[in-house]
């Protein structure tokens, strides 16, 4: 199959490939998805096998707006899912509610009773969804452990093909995936941390809690998607925490004599040694949140084997930006 490259004024074209039962990357404010219709549980299918992810995975159901997340969602959740709907839609904020009973596939929802519901802040994928007519999941348009995409060129790398289309709108802006917040359990919980964070959330809602420590083993993760190996680009990736280490880092990893990328702030590239392949995190952790998976992808494509990659205290919009380097390298960081 040859995948189209849609402009995104396209929308009639690519929700034809929906109608059709086809699989359409699209662009959001965080990341590309990988859109399919909600609602065929065959086509579904289609997303998993694509990207080669675990059947046991759930998938984000996307809308055009709240009206869509209750022909589906248990109503009872309504008051509180509202006041996030209205502080963060659309927006990063992904809300996990308990279902009606057999209204959504077990291809959807892993077999869990609840799903998870997101309103994207992108108008050609909002136009999209409502020229559909119906909600489309969406996982990121990636092969499964890969870096997301936040280029359409990254969706048409993992997924030429076998895909009908990309819809193209150039960069996306935030570059981490949504926040992940679960409403069906006592204090509202953070599964994935993004770029709403908890201190946004806590201006809304009276209490919430975070879930997303590393999962150990046996542990049942409450974010399936929480316990693979994720964002891994074929380089080690090891992080710098302390921004004065870097230059004994350099030294010791050059001393190794393999090709060697450096990932880190403009000031923090002005002292780096020529022959080094390196990439630019712009300023600060905004600017590096939204680049980091690009930055992965260079790197691997310069074939460097070891990525030393700047880190960011934990805090904050730092959340999500470690989270996703730490996935990224294993945990490894690197030490004096
Ligand atoms: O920004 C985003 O959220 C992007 C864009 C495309 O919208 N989408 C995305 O989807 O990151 P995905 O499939 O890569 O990540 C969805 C996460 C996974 O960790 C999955 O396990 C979790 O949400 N999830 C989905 N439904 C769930 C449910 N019912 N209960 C718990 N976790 C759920
Ligand atoms: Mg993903």
């Amino acid at each position: 199959m040859d995948t189209e490259i849609l402009k995104n004024t396209q929308i009639k074209e690519a929700a034809d490939f929906l109608a059709k039962g086809q699989l359409v990357a699209f662009p959001t404010e965080t990341v590309y998805g990988l859109g399919a219709d909600a609602t065929r549980p065959d086509v579904v299918k289609d997303v998993y096998a694509a990207k080669g992810r675990p059947s046991d995975n759930p998938l984000i159901v996307h809308v055009s707006g709240p009206d869509m997340v209750w022909e589906y969602a248990d109503n009872s959740y309504k008051p509180l899912a509202q006041k996030l709907m209205k502080a963060f839609w659309p927006g990063p904020l992904t809300i996990i509610m308990p279902i009606q009973p057999g209204k959504l596939s077990k291809a959807v929802t892993g077999g869990l009773t609840t799903a998870a519901f997101r309103m994207p802040n992108n108008k050609a994928t909002l136009d999209l969804i409502k020229t559909f007519g119906k909600p489309i999941v969406g996982p990121s348009a990636n092969t499964s452990g890969k870096p997301s995409p936040t280029l359409a060129k990254h969706v048409y790398h993992d997924l030429h093909g076998k895909i009908a289309a990309i819809l193209d709108d150039g960069p996306t802006k935030l570059g981490v995936e949504s926040t992940v917040i679960d409403l069906s359990v006592d204090v509202p919980t953070i599964l994935r941390p993004g770029m709403v964070d908890s201190d946004d959330l806590l201006k809304v809602i009276d209490n919430v809690n975070s879930d997303h420590h590393k999962v150990s083993a046996g542990e049942v993760p409450k974010a399936p998607g929480m316990k693979y190996k994720h964002y891994a680009p074929s380089a080690q990736v090891i992080i710098v925490d302390d921004v004065n280490d870097f230059k004994q880092a350099i030294s010791e990893y050059v001393a190794k004599n393999v090709p060697l990328g450096v990932m880190a702030t403009e000031q923090i590239l002005k002292e780096v040694p020529s022959g080094i392949k390196t990439f630019s995190l712009g300023e600060d952790v905004i600017s590096a949140s939204r680049d980091l998976f690009a930055g992965l992808r260079q790197l691997d494509s310069d074939h460097v084997q070891y990525i030393l990659a700047q880190g960011f205290p934990d805090t904050g919009h730092g959340a999500a930006y470690s989270n996703r380097l730490n996935k990224s390298a294993g945990n490894a960081h690197y030490k004096k």
